[in-house]
């Protein structure tokens, strides 16, 4: 393989043959390829982009990078147990990971679900539930495939040997400019998921000022390519595109969106995040097989508060223990009546991060503590003087630079403001 050509057929927009792509992640995965060359590689594909076939063979070579896990041979009491994950894009608030997974897996589904730390302003699931006093994210394959046996629901850290190439190429995709790139992001992801082994995979790819994808056409054309993926390595795939305009729920942070998905898990919480862990719900349950299941049902009667309480134990938590609280916070208050009328994920999510709640380099520390939390939604009636925002940090100079993130992104006007009808937008 020559690198170098490789580089200049993809700058003059031609197709990569199967054999560059595999020698190309092959040879960088073994430092054989050197960090500039995979970089102007990937600069070239950001501007010219990659045919299906490409992506098909840089999502292959990305698994073959690897080891594959396997929980076809899943039983209990003698039964096969179909496996289900969900994925989603990245958005503000997005806590639906935590409900939705001992939801989906009280119905007698095992659901393996490997995440991520947060980087920038969209939060990591992984952030969130280490604020739970002893609770691990590191699960050897053996113990989650026993986890995933005796209570069904699994959430942790995805161990250095699963698809170790998406791991390097992302590292330099972050500091290159080139994670924005439909093809790099959907193999990404899929060679993950694929390599984890789940039988079926609910996709909630996020659409708006919060997410990856800031337009419908874009979101689309990326749930399609990772549907098709999925389909093409026999993985059941699906994907609902869901709205990012606004943050979701009414928290963005570590603790607060745990104490928020205690809240969901217990019959109540923000309408928004019901609906959609309902919706995800609803779709996993179908791929295993299992169709008409009222998602909510379990939500009422406590099934999957049960199974959220045995997976945290599982993992060493406890699901007693009172959350970290924040040393300083402060209020954002309305200076006028009216409606909420803009509340922009972006600028929640920006000032959550500087709150201290993300990171900006890999492998930084987060405050559990930090977060925003608002206290309407949008269409709310609010009356001047009244709390708008919490935000909340354990470090007092770093209120200044959330309100400045803020400034322009939170709006109460006094004509009528339509409350979004629904999160959901479409599926694939
Ligand atoms: N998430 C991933 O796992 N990979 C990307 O490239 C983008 C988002």
């Amino acid at each position: 393989l020559e690198p170098v050509d490789a580089i200049l057929a993809k700058k003059d927009g031609r197709e990569l043959t199967g054999e560059q792509i595999r020698g190309m992640i092959a040879g960088f995965t073994a430092g054989d390829v050197a960090p500039e060359q995979m970089s102007a590689l990937l600069m070239a594909i950001v501007l010219r982009g990659m045919t299906r076939r490409e992506i098909g063979d840089w999502t292959a070579a990305m698994i073959d990078s690897g080891i594959t896990m396997d929980f076809s041979d899943l039983r209990r009491g003698g039964r096969r147990v179909p496996t289900v994950d969900k994925h989603s894009t990245g958005g503000v608030g997005d806590k639906i990971t935590l409900p939705l997974t001992p939801l989906v897996a009280s119905y007698g589904v095992a659901v393996p679900q490997l995440s991520g730390r947060g980087l920038g302003h969209t939060g990591g699931t992984l952030d969130k539930l280490e604020c739970i006093p002893g609770w691990r994210a590191e699960v050897s394959v053996d113990a989650m495939r026993s986890q995933l046996g005796r209570v069904g629901a699994v959430i942790c850290a995805a161990t250095a040997d699963l698809a170790p190439a998406d791991r390097k190429l992302y590292a330099l995709r972050d500091v290159t400019g080139t994670v924005a790139s439909i093809p790099l992001i959907a193999s990404s992801i899929m060679s993950k998921k694929i390599a984890e082994g789940t039988q079926s995979l609910v996709l909630d790819v996020k659409v708006g000022s919060g997410a990856f994808m800031k337009d419908m056409a874009d979101a689309r054309e990326l749930a399609e390519t990772m549907v098709a993926l999925g389909a093409d390595a026999g993985v059941r795939t699906s994907a609902l595109l869901t709205d990012m305009a606004t943050p979701l729920g009414r928290t963005a942070g570590n603790a607060v969106e745990v104490a928020e998905s205690l809240e969901v898990l217990a019959g109540g919480g923000p309408a928004d995040v019901v609906e959609l862990t309902a919706a995800l719900a609803s779709e996993m349950l179908d791929a295993s097989g299992m169709h008409d299941v009222d998602p909510l049902r379990n939500l009422a009667n406590g099934k999957a508060m049960d199974t959220w309480r045995s997976m945290i134990e599982a993992q060493g938590g406890d699901p007693d223990a009172p959350l970290p609280a924040p040393r300083c916070t402060h209020e954002v208050i309305a200076d006028r009546d009216g409606r909420l009328a803009r509340l922009d994920a972006l600028a929640v999510g920006q000032a959550a991060w500087l709150l201290g709640a993300g990171r900006s380099r890999p492998g930084q520390a987060v405050s559990a503590t930090a977060g925003v939390v608002w206290h309407a939604a949008i269409g709310d009636q609010v009356r001047r003087g009244q709390p708008l925002l919490t935000l909340h940090t354990d470090d007092e100079t770093r209120i200044e630079g959330a309100l400045a993130a803020l400034d322009g992104g939170v709006d109460v006007r006094v004509e009528p403001v339509s409350r979004p009808a629904s999160r959901i937008l479409d599926r694939v």
